[in-house]
């Protein structure tokens, strides 16, 4: 189910100073960013630091709520990061935090209180036991697989959640839209419309909830 409940994470300002750098990014540089090192996350041409600021704390709540989780639920988050995240819901005591990202810079960097709760993992292999989870998510990370490997994705998040989950993707409606996701997210692999991510999620017989993110400027 399509929802828009939950908080946009993203951080907005500046956005076009840095959109109009993301344009003229050599493909050097694409590829380093590709590679979710250093400059990506703590580079002035990635997130240009990427530091715990809480920003996540009321979507964070939100979700406990809205997903029923009690300090005994499990929550795993694909493609997590630094953990800001995950590590607010442990902060707000859901304890049983897992954590995988592909980045290993990222499992080394971020948030050092729970790095014990987190794998060097893609998104397309998850090595847990089916059913492991009571929330399963996963925040702009998708479309960052290429189209196959996002589907064995979207599968994989089936296969390890007992109960909910809830993934957000880039996507657009327009062609401006489509040009801007195209610009802005440099590691984009998969760049789908809406309807067509909707459509795929019928198609897996994914059942979770999802939200878009758009990029109008
Ligand atoms: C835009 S960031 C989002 C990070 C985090 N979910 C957030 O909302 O702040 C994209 C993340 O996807 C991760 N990623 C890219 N490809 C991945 C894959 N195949 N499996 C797991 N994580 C992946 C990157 O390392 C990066 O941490």
């Amino acid at each position: 189910m399509e929802t828009d409940v939950l908080t946009d994470l993203n951080c907005k300002s500046d956005r076009s100073k840095r959109l109009a750098m993301r344009r003229s990014m050599t493909p050097t540089l694409r590829a380093e960013h590709a590679r979710y090192g250093q400059e990506y996350f703590d580079g002035p041409t990635g997130y240009g630091g990427y530091y715990y600021d809480g920003r996540h704390e009321s979507t964070v709540r939100q979700m406990i709520e809205r997903y029923e989780l009690t300090p005994e639920s499990n929550v795993l988050e694909v493609g997590c990061a630094k953990r800001f995240m995950l590590y607010e819901f442990h902060r707000l005591g859901i304890v049983n935090v897992q954590g995988c990202d592909i980045s290993e810079y990222a499992v080394l960097h971020g948030k050092p209180e729970i790095t014990d709760r987190l794998s060097v993992m893609s998104a397309d292999r998850l090595d847990f036991p089916d059913d492991s989870f009571d929330l399963v998510y996963s925040i702009d990370v998708l479309h960052n697989l290429n189209p196959d490997a996002s589907e064995r994705a979207i599968q994989e998040i089936m296969r390890v959640s007992r109960r909910a989950a809830f993934i957000q993707v880039d996507s657009y409606d327009t062609p401006a839209e489509q040009r801007n996701l195209s610009d802005w997210v440099v590691t984009i692999k998969t760049v789908r419309s809406k309807d067509d991510w909707r459509a795929m999620f019928r198609r897996l017989g994914y059942s979770g909830e999802y939200y878009f993110k758009v990029f109008t400027f």
